[in-house]
């Protein structure tokens, strides 16, 4: 007679969670964050999300584009969530090109909530040629490109160090401690308090690239707080599912039981 324990219901349980989360840990050794949007009910964090923007913004978008995104996903839940007003003064803060009008010309407006993210160059030939030969990756879903995610982009941005001796770079490569083979073609990008936030927080080179990682991170996975939601009452469900089940098969076998 197969007898399942409550037990043994509840081991498989956790096997199954052990596993998917083990599945996930990273394996080398990059720097390792505490991402308050990880875990089964990570969230972002809102201040962090809308500074990250602003290191974006003010920084990395004058080579990295974000193409996938429009201004007004910056205003919508799960988000930075940015005001409907903060959005239309973000989007109105950048010239996009548009057109041709009714004569046929091309010209410039401010952009609206709707437009997507203007890109730094008009194609990735003009970036690579613009950046000594190396192409400066679109944003909007690196963090899932890479493997290592957010962490990989943190270690990134805090991985530039003098080389080890012997060590050769030509002109416009860096050593990075975490990039493949050391070398990378970008100077790092952040430096002490090279953006000052809004909100007063200091700007060191660890919280900018926390921020700015925290960003891409949600810009890659806009659907990750419904997704935890989800996969929260979905957990309760089961769980109580597992336990009526179990129930009830111990009062359908209750007669059979008592009678051998
Ligand atoms: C001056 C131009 C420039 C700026 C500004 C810049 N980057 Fe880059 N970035 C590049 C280029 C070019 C590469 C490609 C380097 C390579 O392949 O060697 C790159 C590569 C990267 C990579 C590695 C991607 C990979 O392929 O694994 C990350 C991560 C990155 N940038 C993040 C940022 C962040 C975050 C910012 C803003 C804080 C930023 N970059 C600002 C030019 C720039």
């Amino acid at each position: 007679m197969i007898k399942f324990s409550l037990i043994k219901i509840l081991v498989i349980f956790l096997s199954f969670f052990i596993f998917s989360q083990a599945h996930s840990a990273e394996k080398n050794e990059l720097l390792k964050v505490e991402w308050s949007f990880k875990g089964l009910t990570g969230k972002f964090d809102r201040p962090s999300l809308q500074r990250g923007f602003q290191v974006y913004k003010e920084v990395c978008s004058s080579c990295h584009s974000m193409q996938y995104l429009s201004y007004r996903n910056l205003g919508e839940p799960g988000g930075p969530e940015f005001s409907i007003d903060e959005v239309k003064a973000i989007a109105a803060s950048i010239e996009v090109e548009d057109g041709p009008d009714s004569q046929g010309e091309m010209f410039t407006r401010p952009g609206k909530p709707s437009d997507k993210f203007k890109s730094p160059y008009p194609n990735i030939n003009a970036s690579i040629a613009a950046n000594g030969g190396a192409y400066p990756p679109d944003m909007s879903v690196l963090v899932k490109a890479r493997p290592g995610g957010s962490n990989y982009i943190y270690s990134v941005l805090m991985g530039y160090e003098d080389p080890p001796e012997g060590m050769k770079l030509d002109d416009g490569v860096y050593y990075n401690k975490y990039m493949v083979g050391n070398k990378i073609k970008m100077s790092s990008p952040l430096s002490e308090g090279i953006v000052e936030y809004s909100d007063g927080t200091e700007a060191s080179m660890d919280q900018m690239a926390k921020d700015v990682t925290t960003f891409l991170s949600w810009a890659a996975e806009p659907e990750l707080e419904q997704r935890h939601k989800t996969g929260f009452k979905v957990m309760i469900y089961l769980i109580l599912l597992s336990v009526l089940v179990y129930l009830s098969m111990k009062r359908i076998w209750l007669r059979i039981d008592s009678e051998e």
